[in-house]
């Protein structure tokens, strides 16, 4: 059995007053079985971590450099994030991919340098309604999937399966369009890794979740969880889709 996980990704949204009322809300709800991801922006982290110790709740980083030092301005690093206490990182979102022009190279050495740190990776894939519409959605997947070979270790690892023209946009995957593409991830992940990796990996549904659609997607086989943008800004409705 895997176990559920509900992240939620906040962008570049909430100050630190904002993000400790919401954390201390969250906190009051119990949710059984199920993991609970929180990923604020990099100026809420600390204070974060603090607020959910010895909580179920686990804090992430939207982002990562690869490197543990060095010149490269505005960037934060591995080291620092471990040295707050983070415990997870989500990397290749398509925000990240398509408006800061990250690439597969990129993203590569960012996942490779985050489970070499130790962190839990939420490595995103997905593909853009242009893609879609040519009939290449999996050649897209695979080809940032690609961005896993190699690694040395599969057990710190989850896939997010976001295609892009559902991701704020009100228009979600219906379940069947998710469940198709996470089974495919599920049988790139045995080819990349193992059978038993493919079993053991969660790969988590993101794009327009909301309380209302979370049943339906968890409903499917190969559909462990969500992460969630808009909805989860909101306390009530991101316990809601965290509890459905
Ligand atoms: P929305 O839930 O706002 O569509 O965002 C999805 C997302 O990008 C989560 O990472």
């Amino acid at each position: 059995m895997r176990t559920k996980v509900f992240a939620a990704n906040w962008k570049m949204n909430k100050t630190r007053k904002e993000a400790k009322s919401f954390l201390e809300a969250l906190k009051k709800s119990k949710f059984e079985g199920r993991e609970i991801i929180v990923l604020p922006s990099f100026l809420s982290l600390a204070d974060a971590v603090k607020a959910c110790k010895d909580t179920q709740i686990r804090i992430g980083a939207q982002n990562m450099h690869f490197a543990d030092a060095g010149a490269f301005t505005g960037e934060v690093s591995p080291l620092m994030l471990k040295d707050i206490g983070v415990t997870h990182v989500l990397i290749g979102h398509s925000e990240r991919r398509h408006l800061f022009k990250e690439d597969n190279a990129l993203i590569q050495k960012k996942v490779a340098s985050a489970i070499s740190h130790g962190f839990h990776v939420i490595f995103c894939v997905g593909e853009t309604l242009d893609e879609r519409e040519q009939g290449k959605t999996r050649i897209v997947v695979r080809e940032q999937m690609e961005a896993l070979r190699g690694l040395k270790d599969a057990e710190q690892l989850m896939i997010a399966y976001e295609p892009v023209w559902a991701i704020g946009t009100g228009k979600t995957a219906t379940p069947e369009q998710a469940e198709e593409v996470h089974s495919y991830i599920r049988m790139l992940i045995a080819q990349l890794f193992s059978k038993s990796a493919a079993e053991h990996i969660r790969i988590l549904y993101g794009g327009s979740v909301t309380p209302e659609n979370i049943a339906g997607l968890l409903a499917k086989e190969s559909i462990d969880g969500a992460l969630v943008g808009g909805a989860s800004l909101d306390v009530k409705s991101f316990t809601k889709i965290a509890k459905a």
